[in-house]
């Protein structure tokens, strides 16, 4: 038995009206008196998550529109299947003004966006919130994507990481090109600030350019926190190099031990100790007062659930048109260019599209159904089986699934100890570290 720490606890969402449950939008329970693009929404979000004492509310984000499936966007546009997907960015200012403790993950693209405006945005962003930003790296995955930013296809798998390496290093740079006292606001002799001490970068390298130094004053945390979420072999050896936060999904409770060891392989070939990175697996708890009030909710996900949905969704994901792949043909076979980590992790060994789609009609991520004791109870042997650090929650009926996390689940972990009582009055980084 590993000790029984305090879980971290996030919430991934994103801004749109169906995050990561396909149909959301449409049950009868969700958005009662709310408007997915109006801040009142959102703030309500954050307001109830630092109630509940949170790590983090993360938004995941994309700019593609899932189109693979059947090459066509319409079932993609008609069931609101990640779509349409407006920019996060412009919700923290916001957010972390109704907030003061509550941390907040957003997703910026290495392969689309360029380095200096996001080590700029980022690093004005830990100024805004005082010290709670994190950056979700991702390298993107699916042509649609790319077609919006003048290319008519994804870059080669690690030929993505292999840039975003030399990405993230020039981000450190330019956050390092001041030095931590180089601002010294001296009215008096008129010294805004040292010139000796802020630094050109003269980044020269494969892939970028740039001459520093960023032109933002050392912020709270010095930079943001750092999200990774590549489960491939290359996409592991990044998190490994880069990352302090890792976001899993898990398979099976059998294969999560394995996953976590593949993990800890990496960040030793590197390295690293396991401890240096905080590991949240992403589940998707259907809470109830009770386990039938629980079952009957997951009941109406599953009837405004559609499998045509998962397949359009799992299509973009993968950057490959599902809809010609043989319905008996074990998935593990195909070779896909998008996220290559979801065919060891997402599919069972020998699963079939016809299963598949039955299985994630629902959504992608495990379902835990049950009272907030039944869900402790599942909570905690996945902790134990992964040992991870938390776990970043998918939604469900919004925002009531919520609420349920804070009204329902939190007080249960607290009675087992499993989770804080009090906000540590520390930067997000420092509050991951402990
Ligand atoms: C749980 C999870 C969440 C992810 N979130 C995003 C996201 O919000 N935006 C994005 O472009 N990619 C996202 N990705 C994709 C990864 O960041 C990564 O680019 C992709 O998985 C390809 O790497 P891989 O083949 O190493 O898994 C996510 C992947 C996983 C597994």
């Amino acid at each position: 038995m590993r000790e029984r720490r305090a879980l971290h606890l996030a919430l991934i969402t994103s801004f749109s009206a169906a995050p990561h449950t396909i149909g959301q939008w449409r049950l009868p329970r969700s958005y009662r008196g709310f408007d997915f693009r109006r801040l009142d929404y959102w703030e309500h979000l954050a307001r109830t998550l630092e109630r509940g004492l949170f790590d983090m509310m993360f938004f995941a984000d994309a700019y593609t529109l899932h189109e693979a499936y059947g090459a066509s966007p319409d079932a993609a546009i008609r069931g609101a299947v990640q779509y349409p997907r407006m920019d996060p960015f412009t919700l923290i200012p916001a957010l972390s003004r109704v907030t003061r403790r509550l941390g907040f993950g957003v997703t910026a693209s290495t392969t689309f966006l360029p380095p200096y405006w996001v080590a700029r945005h980022f690093a004005s962003l830990d100024h805004v919130t005082e010290g709670r930003i994190a950056w979700n790296v991702v390298t993107s995955y699916s042509d649609a994507e790319a077609r919006q930013f003048g290319l008519d296809a994804i870059p080669d798998h690690d030929a993505r990481y292999d840039r975003a390496d030399e990405y993230v290093e020039l981000c450190r740079k330019l956050w390092a090109s001041w030095e931590p006292d180089a601002m010294v606001f001296d009215r008096e002799a008129g010294i805004f600030a040292d010139p000796v001490k802020v630094h050109r970068v003269d980044h020269d390298g494969k892939w970028f350019r740039c001459a520093g130094p960023l032109h933002v004053p050392p912020s709270p945390q010095g930079h943001p926190v750092i999200i990774q979420a590549g489960s491939s072999p290359r996409g592991m050896q990044f998190a490994a190099r880069h990352a302090e936060v890792v976001f899993a999904v898990p398979g099976a409770t059998a294969r999560m031990s394995e996953q976590r060891d593949r993990l800890d392989e990496a960040l030793a070939a590197e390295g690293r100790g396991p401890g240096e990175i905080k590991v949240l697996w992403g589940v998707t708890p259907i809470l109830g007062t009770t386990d039938a009030e629980a079952e009957a909710r997951r009941q109406e996900i599953i009837d405004h659930a559609s499998a045509e949905g998962a397949l359009v969704q799992l299509s973009g994901h993968l950057n490959a048109d599902l809809s010609r792949w043989p319905a008996d043909r074990p998935l593990e076979e195909m070779e896909v260019s998008g996220v290559r980590g979801y065919i060891g992790s997402r599919f069972a060994p020998g699963e079939t599209l016809a299963g598949l789609a039955k299985r994630l009609g629902t959504g992608v991520g495990q379902h835990i159904t049950g009272s907030a004791a039944t869900v402790a109870d599942r909570l905690e042997e996945m902790d134990e089986a992964g040992r991870g650090d938390g776990f970043m929650f998918v939604t469900t009926t919004l925002p009531g699934s919520v609420e349920d996390l804070v009204d329902l689940l939190v007080p249960e972990l607290q009675r087992r100890g499993r989770f804080r009582t009090a906000y540590p009055t520390t930067l997000l980084r420092e509050r991951f570290r402990a």
